[in-house]
């Protein structure tokens, strides 16, 4: 294997299923269809479709899904129940590359719902698994809540999965529990103690409770993961899961220190958030990452100032990179000169010193009573300092 084999990590993207399970966020059919098939072409490697036993709208939304996929992995997402797996498989299997994800859950919390023993768990996960694997070759295991299951269990279940044929074995952060270095830990652990586990692929799976899930799924990959899971916008239940814009743009901007590679296209970033923020009607807000409204807005003075002479000064990646045409200067109260200066040059509007003065005074007067000043404001104040007037 290469040093790049080895640094590339993969992208799987559940916008479509763990997103979906947002309240409020169901998705079309078609709605769907088009979100998957932005994934695919911004280079997502596994787009999780679905749940195909959930409904029989899923069930149709992932077997379309399957035929239509070009690149992607399509992976569909079952309970430990054998007709849960089967119902998923003839969902997936018409894909050029299935998958199918099954889970259960391991925490003591989550072991007593189904009020299995550790034993009857252990069984149920080698037959569910082997079950699956005997339908596909790649099979993706979750024990979920696995940050707040017992080590020794963890580890145990694991290995069941994994001799039972689990390509990839993802380890769900399900309440976004964990914190960077013990995410790290766990993962690192894992790998040196499970026997077989250089032979799959590590997965993190992490959810945003406490606003960790970027830095969690980042943690794991220097630990040695080699798969994120996450989702557009971070769209997700509760407060969401790790945003795929957030993942690949650290690791894109941050090479240096992160030298890992995704297959993503970034600049279809931009495209692909407006489109799930419209599809599932979570808007995305202004100060989000990457793909906020403000990200790459600049309002100050001192900042507008900076970004014109030199836009490395107060940005870190460049608009393009993710989409965008350009940065965005808005005028406001705490706008100087030259953002002004800027902004009628490129409306077209040549001035004199003079009348400048004078815009930018009936300009500041404006902004104190307006939130942001729009371009037929500014040529309003121009008409009204036009000589003569
Ligand atoms: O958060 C979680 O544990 C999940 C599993 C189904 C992987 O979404
Ligand atoms: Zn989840």
């Amino acid at each position: 294997m290469t040093q790049t084999d080895r640094n590339r990590v993969l992208i799987f993207d559940t916008t479509l299923r763990d997103g979906e399970q947002s309240p409020g966020a169901t998705m079309t059919h078609s709605e769907k269809l088009e979100i998957a098939e932005l994934l695919d072409d911004m280079g997502v490697d596994i787009i999780e479709a679905g749940f195909p036993i959930a409904s029989e709208g899923d069930f149709a939304a992932v077997s379309e899904i399957a035929q239509r996929s070009k690149n992607a992995v399509i992976c569909g997402l079952a309970r430990a129940q054998l007709p849960d797996i089967d119902r998923c498989f003839e969902a997936v299997k018409q894909a050029a590359r299935p998958r199918i994800h099954t889970f259960i859950g391991t925490s003591p919390l989550h072991r007593a719902i189904p009020n299995l023993s550790m034993d009857e768990m252990a069984e149920r996960i080698e037959q569910t698994v082997s079950h699956a694997r005997n339908l596909t070759d790649n099979v993706q295991w979750s024990p979920m809540d696995a940050t707040r299951t017992e080590w020794d269990y963890l580890c145990r279940v694991i290995e069941i999965a994994i001799k039972a044929g689990a390509t990839t074995i993802n380890i769900p952060d399900t309440v976004g529990y964990t914190a960077p270095r013990e995410s790290a830990e766990l993962i690192r652990r894992l790998i040196e103690t499970v026997p077989g586990a250089d032979e799959v692929v590590f997965a993190t799976h992490c959810h945003n409770d406490l606003g960790m899930a970027t830095a969690n799924s980042l943690a794991a990959v220097e630990a040695g993961a080699r798969q994120i899971e996450c989702t557009i916008n971070g769209l997700g239940e509760r407060a969401g899961n790790t945003a795929l814009e957030e993942v690949v743009m650290a690791m894109k901007v941050r090479n240096d220190i992160m030298p890992f590679q995704t297959g993503i296209d970034s600049r279809k970033i931009m495209h692909i958030s407006r489109r799930v923020a419209t599809v599932s009607g979570f808007n995305v807000q202004f100060n989000k990452a990457i793909v906020g409204k403000n990200a790459f807005a600049h309002e100050s003075g001192i900042h507008q100032d900076g970004m014109l002479k030199n836009a490395e000064t107060f940005e870190i990646m460049r608009p393009e990179d993710v989409g965008l045409s350009g940065t965005s200067l808005p005028l406001g109260k705490h706008s100087g000169r030259a953002a002004l200066r800027a902004k009628l040059k490129e409306l077209g509007v040549d001035v004199g010193d003079n009348q400048l003065k004078d815009i930018f005074v009936r300009f500041k007067e404006l902004a104190d009573r307006k939130k942001e000043v729009f371009d037929d404001d500014i040529l309003a104040l121009v008409s009204a300092t036009t000589e003569g007037n």
